[in-house]
C-alpha cells in the first residue's frame, strides 16, 4: 500500500552548500527545488499528504542571517505558488513577523479548494511544543480520550502519519511529529536534501511497501 501521509525531515541543506563552497543560504534555495520535484512524484504516486519539516522550534537558535534566509525561501514560495496543491502550515508562523504570516495566510486561502496533493509545512514547529499546546487545550475541556487529545494537535484533520523520511544522514526525529510518529515507519538516507529526488522517494515508498506493520498486535 502507498503511504497516505509522508513526513519529510529535509535535513542537509547547509552541508550541501558548504561542500560546494557556497553560502549556506544557497542550500535552502536548492532544497526548495528538490522539494518541488519530490512533491510532483508524490502526487504521481497517489500520496495524499506530505508534511515537510522546514523550521523547528529549536532552529530559532540559529544565526539571525540563516533564519532570515530560510524564511525568505518559504515566503517566496508562499507568494508565488500557483499550482494545484492545497498548502497549509503548522507551527508558530507569527513568530516570523506579520509579513511572513500574511504570505502564509494568502497561500492557504488561495489553495484551500485545490484538488491536488496536500502540502503541510511545519514551520516554527516542534513536536513537544505542539503536544504541550494540545494538552492545555484538551485540559480546558476536562476528561479526554486519546482521540479527543489528538484533535488538539496541529495535525488534526490530516491522515495518520505512515512514513517518516529523513535525509542528511542523522537518525533522529529532532522533534518532528512526536505524537503522530508513534507507529510511523522510518526511512533514513545519507543523501543531503538538495540531492534527494523522485527516485529516492520511490525507494522510500518501496521500503514502506515491504514492511509489516503490526501496531503492537
Ligand atoms: C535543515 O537543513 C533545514 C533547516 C534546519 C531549516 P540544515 O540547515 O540543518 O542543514 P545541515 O544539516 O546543517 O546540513
Ligand atoms: C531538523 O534538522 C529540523 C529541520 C529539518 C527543519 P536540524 O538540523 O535542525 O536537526 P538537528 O539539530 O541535527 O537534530
Ligand atoms: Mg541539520
Amino acid at each position: 500500500m502507498i503511504p497516505r501521509h509522508i513526513g519529510i525531515i529535509m535535513d542537509g541543506n547547509g552541508r550541501w552548500a558548504e561542500r560546494r563552497g557556497l553560502p549556506r543560504k544557497e542550500g535552502y534555495a536548492a532544497g526548495l527545488a528538490a522539494l518541488r520535484k519530490v512533491l510532483g512524484r508524490a502526487a504521481e504516486r497517489g500520496v495524499e499528504t506530505v508534511t515537510v519539516y522546514a523550521f523547528s522550534t529549536e532552529n530559532f537558535a540559529r544565526p539571525e542571517e540563516e533564519i532570515r534566509a530560510i524564511v525568505k525561501v518559504a515566503d517566496a514560495f508562499d507568494r508565488s505558488y500557483d499550482g494545484d496543491m492545497r498548502v497549509s502550515y503548522m507551527g508558530d508562523i507569527y513568530a516570523f513577523g506579520d509579513e511572513f504570516a500574511e504570505g502564509v495566510e494568502s497561500v492557504e486561502a488561495r489553495t484551500a479548494g485545490n484538488p491536488g496533493l496536500r502540502l503541510n509545512i511545519a514551520f516554527g514547529y516542534g513536536g513537544r511544543a505542539d503536544i504541550v499546546n494540545a494538552a492545555k487545550r484538551a485540559a480546558d475541556k476536562g476528561d479526554f480520550t486519546e482521540e479527543d487529545f489528538a484533535a488538539n494537535l496541529s495535525s488534526a484533520g490530516l491522515p495518520p502519519l505512515d512514513l517518516v523520511i529523513r535525509s542528511g544522514g542523522e537518525k533522529r526525529l529532532s522533534g518532528f511529529m512526536l505524537y503522530e510518529a508513534a507507529y510511523a515507519e522510518l526511512w533514513f538516507t545519507d543523501a543531503l536534501w538538495p540531492d534527494f529526488d523522485g527516485d529516492a522517494l520511490d525507494e522510500a515508498i518501496a521500503s514502506f511497501e515491504g514492511r509489516e506493520r503490526k501496531f503492537g498486535a
